[in-house]
């Protein structure tokens, strides 16, 4: 399945070579933090474990694409895009988007025929150090499926749709995949026993049942540096090639996995926070012993993770921590606990923040 509309017969019967065609079209996707982490991958951005993330609320992508049928005239091989990011013109992310959007051509053709304006922002700062490729992704691939489906009458299927959004969005970031869906507070993608019809090729909802205690459940992003990160996702995921552990952190993600779809149906969140904190550290650990190795995580980092875990001790408040490839950190803990741990953020983990950002978020309620 690659979704490719090439030989779709309405896109030979089409009028639009001949009626002009124009719109707006907009999208607002969250970001995603992952509890079980897509780290590796093969072929054509195709994960090497399952993974499975929360979807947040406060940060967001919203991009408006403003499109117009080509003339008669004009070259229906090539892509016409300007990109404005935050109310102006980026040359950097038009590269980016232009480089994306012509590696679809071939099996998304329409995207020839069409004069396009993206403009994107984020709900976010610029300088947060939080990765915007999910939701920006995302937001764009939604746009695309939207712009599919007026010039072409197809994706009438909102499952579909969404697969589609969900697939386009993986070429663009593996994470992205992750973040199509608005008002799902989790998600899975890449083929798991556990989730039924799960795919490699896109994200679905998901759809076992979560304990009460999980609804609402808060992330605190702690912002330890600002500083783009050291490594590339792309780089990074290349080095799990040849990293030792390959073999055994992908049979690991199965089983982690496996462990928090019971937590998350029992509310057990002991066990959740045992698959949670194990899945970052993994992360980093993967990081440190890779060819060359790389330390994504500051004094700061060490120091939050530290504190967070003598909190949870003390208080036995079942508060726990998760990573990105980076060194900020998101701080998790139920709806009920939101004062109490609020008030130990501000307190004890702020000083370590950079200029003592933080950025208060929650899963997504349906
Ligand atoms: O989507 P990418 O290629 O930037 O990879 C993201 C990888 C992690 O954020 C570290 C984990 C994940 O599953 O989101």
């Amino acid at each position: 399945m690659n979704f490719s509309v090439t030989d779709n017969h309405f896109f030979k019967e089409t009028s639009l070579l001949k009626e002009e065609k124009k719109g707006i079209i907009t999208h607002r996707s969250p970001s995603n933090i992952a509890l079980i982490k897509y780290w590796g991958k093969h072929g054509v951005q195709l994960p090497n474990n399952p993974s499975l993330s929360f979807t947040l609320t406060n940060a967001f992508t919203e991009t408006k694409l403003d499109y117009q049928t080509k003339n008669e005239t004009e070259s229906k091989s090539e892509i016409s895009l300007e990109f404005w990011f935050e109310n102006k013109k980026n040359e950097k992310f038009e590269q980016k988007i232009r480089k994306f959007l012509e590696s679809l051509l071939p099996t998304q053709p329409y995207l020839g025929f069409v004069h396009l304006k993206i403009y994107s922002q984020n709900s976010f700062p610029h300088s947060a150090g939080i990765a915007s490729s999910a939701s920006s992704m995302a937001a764009l691939a939604l746009c695309l499926c939207d712009l599919e489906k007026r010039l072409l009458n197809t994706l009438q299927n909102t499952e579909e749709f969404y697969q589609k959004a969900s697939y386009l969005a993986r070429l663009g970031s593996g994470s992205a995949a992750r973040s199509v869906y608005s008002n799902i507070p989790i998600t899975t993608w890449g083929k798991t026993d556990v989730v039924k019809d799960s795919s490699d090729l896109w994200a679905s909802p998901y759809t076992l049942p979560i304990h009460d205690i999980f609804q609402n459940y808060q992330d605190t992003i702690l912002i330890v540096s600002a500083e783009e990160k050291s490594v590339s996702s792309r780089a990074g995921h290349a080095l799990m090639e040849t990293n030792p552990f390959a073999k055994t952190r992908y049979e690991l993600a199965h089983s982690n996995l496996q462990k928090l779809a019971f937590a998350l149906e029992n509310g057990d969140t002991d066990t959740f926070i045992e698959v949670v904190e194990n899945e970052a550290f993994v992360l980093h650990a993967l990081m440190m012993c890779s060819s060359p190795p790389f330390i994504l995580m500051e004094t700061g980092t060490l120091t939050i993770i530290k504190k967070i875990q003598a909190f949870r001790r003390e208080t036995n408040i079942p508060i726990c921590f998760t990573l990105d490839a980076g060194a900020n950190v998101h701080v998790l803990y139920p709806n009920k606990y939101k004062k109490e741990c609020l008030d130990f953020i501000d307190k004890k983990l702020k000083p370590f923040c950079f200029e003592g950002k933080y950025l208060k978020d929650h899963v997504s309620n349906q």
